[in-house]
């Protein structure tokens, strides 16, 4: 049940109203529920009961100090992809032993970082990665935990650009190549296999993908098993998509219940990588009209929050419902809700059935996910601040950055 609805004729998150979060902090403003967050996590977790798991929080989804803290407290370990993000759970108080490390390209220094940190696993996306990691591990004296992430060469039927399990992509090891890279990887001293780990894509809405691309990796732990390599984890990765408009999201016991089916009465723990499905709906964006701008052809709303606040309707040309956060009784037209930023890309909603004046307040829907951790501060501007709801308590979990801030790195000329 989503925490954000209307009583009383005006929207509030928990049993806050957001026309007062927005007169204490400003906009544009990130609004979060604790009990979304808690309840997407808890429900994940419990959806694997009774199995050895672990529910490792993709933290690239919303990387911000209080909500890695939450997840922390609830139990969960995390799924980082950068030295950056690693420094961000040990500054949450997280622990770095139930983080995995995904991504293409780490460091050697974001290797270092890890190992020292004794981190889960790495999970590793090619050949050459793996001599980097040897070395790495080999010059520190110790053994790096490691996971082969392979490509399924499965369709997720999602967007191109969040699709990451077909053989185009940049992501993971070609299935032919994996048997001979683990024999060469359970050679190595300085490693110790321990995994194998898949993740296709984004926003997935139908099961189908991840019944095959699970269908292979089993079929997969099984041939490596008769070579002599066994592994003590699954990772499943994320990609369990949300509604954004009319999706119909897998449910989670349905997921469940197929996985459990594929692995019945085996030995290996199950790993996850979930980001969206545990803050995308636990979220709103809260932005002001600053004014309107009705013309011929297309009639414009000019708010206060922008691309750089929330890319994926640019960069995705994904849809976010907007809802007024007090709705009028006036007759509602068509909008295009946009921002200040120039460029003709800076919209986060088109022709939408609106009754607007300015000053109003509106929410952008679903956008706890990929929202402020992809934000940026294009044109000069200040990152938005994000507050976090607890029933009837507000908690600036981080301010609005400054416009001192913006340049505070920088240099003039000598
Ligand atoms: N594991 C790995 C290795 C990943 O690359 C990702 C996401 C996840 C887990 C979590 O996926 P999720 O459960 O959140 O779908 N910015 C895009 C999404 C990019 C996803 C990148 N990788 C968007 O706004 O839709």
């Amino acid at each position: 049940m989503s925490a954000f609805e209307y009583v009383d004729g005006e929207l509030r998150a928990e049993a806050v109203p957001l026309a007062g979060i927005a007169a204490r902090h400003g906009t544009p403003c990130y609004v979060y529920s604790r009990s979304m967050l808690t309840q997407a996590y808890r429900e994940f977790d419990a959806a694997f009961e009774g199995i050895p798991h672990l529910v490792c929080y993709a933290m690239k989804a919303n990387s911000s100090l209080a909500i890695v803290d939450l997840f922390a407290r609830l139990g969960s370990g995390f799924d980082i992809v950068s030295g950056g993000e690693l420094e961000r759970i040990v500054a949450a108080g997280a622990d770095p032993r139930k983080a995995v490390f995904s991504g293409v390209g780490k460091t050697d220094a974001e290797m270092e970082g890890a190992l020292a940190a004794g981190i889960l696993c790495f999970n590793v996306e090619s050949a050459s990665e793996l001599d980097h990691l040897a070395a790495v591990a080999g010059r520190m004296g110790l053994r790096a935990p490691v996971s082969f992430r392979v490509n399924p060469d499965v369709d997720p039927l999602t967007h191109p650009y969040i699709s990451t399990g077909l053989k185009e992509s940049k992501f993971g090891i070609e299935f032919a190549e994996a048997p001979a890279l683990y024999r060469r990887a359970a050679a190595m001293p300085s490693i110790s296999v321990r995994g194998i780990d898949i993740h296709i894509g984004s926003q997935i809405t139908d099961l189908g993908p991840y019944r095959e691309a699970a269908g292979k990796v089993l079929g997969l732990v099984d041939a490596l098993a008769t070579d002599g390599i066994t592994l003590s984890h699954i990772d499943f990765g994320g990609g369990l998509g949300i509604r954004y408009r009319d999706e119909a999201p897998v449910a989670l016991a349905d997921y469940a219940r197929m996985l459990r089916g594929l692995t019945g009465g085996r030995r290996e723990a199950l790993l996850f990588e979930p980001g969206r499905r545990l803050v995308g709906e636990a979220g709103v964006l809260l932005t002001r009209v600053r004014l309107l701008k009705p013309q011929a052809t297309r009639n414009f709303a000019v708010v206060d929050a922008a691309m750089n606040d929330l890319l994926r309707p640019s960069l995705y040309d994904a849809w976010h419902a907007i809802d007024p956060v007090r709705p009028r009784a006036a007759e509602a037209k068509l909008w295009d809700i946009v921002g200040p930023v120039c460029e003709s890309g800076d919209f986060l909603g088109q022709d939408r059935k609106l009754a607007l004046q300015e000053g109003d307040l509106l929410a952008v829907r679903a956008a706890g996910a990929y929202a402020m951790s992809m934000s940026s501060n294009y044109n000069s501007r200040p990152r938005a601040c994000e507050v976090l709801v607890d029933g009837e308590s507000t908690l600036l979990i981080r301010r609005r950055e400054t416009t001192a801030e913006l340049h505070a790195q920088e240099t003039r000329l000598p």
